[in-house]
């Protein structure tokens, strides 16, 4: 147990951790913040499906109250989701997970990255990541007092991390590589010949890799690769899967963590003091979501696609080139011609024709020069927002 000493406490008050006080709060939220209260806005900010989730889901959810199911259950998860779950990555991708030891189900992904991190890093252990990432990427390892490192991606290279950058920056202190693909938030994946040179360096050096696919089903004209499939990564891979994306399914936290049985024995005893057990009604509408989920996926995932197509060509006529993301719901144009930072165009861009995206920094300092722009929300918004924000660029541009 980590413990703060009076001398060790921060200025102000005394009382927050110094842990707690490094990292910063999500940029996302931040921005959201300015943005209540104000009317009229179209977003495509936050990052969730605009669909409900399906009926059927919300139906068995429903009818497991109704039978009162209203208590905690197993800590790993139900036994009959987790055999479900087993099924259906065997289905999918052709691996054997033992449901009893190898899979565990957690509130959503933000838990699994929380307890993979603290399952696996001991104070000062490097984790090398892709830099722009997801918000909680960086925060999940400071919070687990390792370190994280930083590899730029860059869009003349696809905003693919590399594995000649990744091998650069192994040092002795390098525990784990965490991968996010398709990515929050250029919308990049990875295909199979570079995950080979990833997992080709994994295996060389003996260092875990971390993959977060909850962006799995959302791929346009391509296959997903899961990381774990790949030659002898499957002991060495903890694959974090989840809900919430793929059957719209954000409010219920619910995602799985799938691994070797001595990972996740460890990361189940934080999970056992600090959650218990997943919430048992968003247990029950995972397993419907699993049985009966697939048509959903398929129709949400061609309106995504539609919607793609539409902003990201309506992105490069507006002058905000805009390079062709092939997984999750975001695009990530560029704003450089402007002049602005992200972060200014972002504020301005709401206070003068109430669009809301968000500022690409809010996801590191690679993302400088960019914007992330969610598309899963409707065509008529999307076109809206594109008018406002043509309109906002011709009053902008730099001639
Ligand atoms: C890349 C990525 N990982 C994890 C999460 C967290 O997902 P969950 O709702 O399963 O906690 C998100 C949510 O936006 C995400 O974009």
């Amino acid at each position: 147990m980590v413990i703060t000493s009076k001398k060790q406490r921060t200025k102000s008050s005394g009382y927050v951790s110094r842990r707690a006080a490094t990292i910063a709060p999500s940029g996302i939220r931040k921005f959201f913040d300015l943005l209540s209260g104000m009317e009229g806005v179209i977003s495509l900010g936050v990052g969730e499906p605009d669909y409900t989730t399906p009926w059927h889901i919300r139906e068995a959810a429903i009818y497991s109250i109704e039978k009162g199911m209203t208590m905690y259950t197993s800590n790993s998860g139900m036994p009959e989701l987790r055999r479900e779950l087993s099924q259906f990555l065997k289905k999918l991708y052709n691996l054997d997970y033992d449901p009893n030891g190898e899979l565990l189900i957690t509130v959503g992904v933000s838990e699994a990255l929380d307890l993979a991190m603290r399952a696996v890093l001991n104070p000062g252990d490097e984790v090398i990541m892709a830099d722009p990432h997801y918000v909680a990427y960086d925060a999940s390892v400071i919070l687990a007092e390792g370190v994280p490192v930083l590899v730029p991606t860059y869009e003349s290279n696809n905003f693919e991390i590399t594995a000649a950058d990744i091998e650069a920056r192994i040092t002795d202190k390098t525990k784990a590589i965490l991968l996010g693909y398709p990515s929050n938030p250029t919308g990049a994946v990875l295909e199979i010949d570079k995950l080979e040179k990833i997992a080709d360096i994994a295996r060389r050096h003996g260092l875990l890799v971390i993959s977060d696919e909850i962006y799995s089903r959302l791929v346009y004209g391509i296959q997903h690769t899961c990381f774990a499939t790949l030659q002898k990564m499957q002991e060495q891979t903890i694959f974090l899967g989840g809900f919430s994306k793929a059957y719209a399914m954000t409010g219920w936290r619910v995602g799985f963590a799938a691994g070797n049985k001595e990972v996740i024995a460890a990361m189940t005893k934080i999970h056992q003091y600090t959650i218990m057990s997943a919430p048992t009604v968003a247990q029950v509408a995972a397993i419907e979501a699993l049985k009966a989920g697939e048509d959903d996926i398929a129709e949400m995932v061609a309106d995504y696609n539609r919607r793609r197509l539409y902003i990201v060509k309506g992105l490069n006529d507006i002058g905000l080139p805009c390079f062709e993301p092939r997984g999750a719901f975001y695009a990530f144009p560029s704003i450089k011609n402007t002049g602005m930072t992200s972060e200014e165009f972002s504020e301005k861009l709401l206070v003068e024709e109430k669009v809301a995206v968000v500022h690409g920094t809010a996801f590191g300092q690679s993302g400088e020069g960019y914007i992330r722009c969610c598309y899963a929300t409707s065509l008529a918004d999307i076109e809206e927002a594109l008018l406002r924000m043509k309109r906002f660029v011709e009053k902008h541009r730099q001639s």
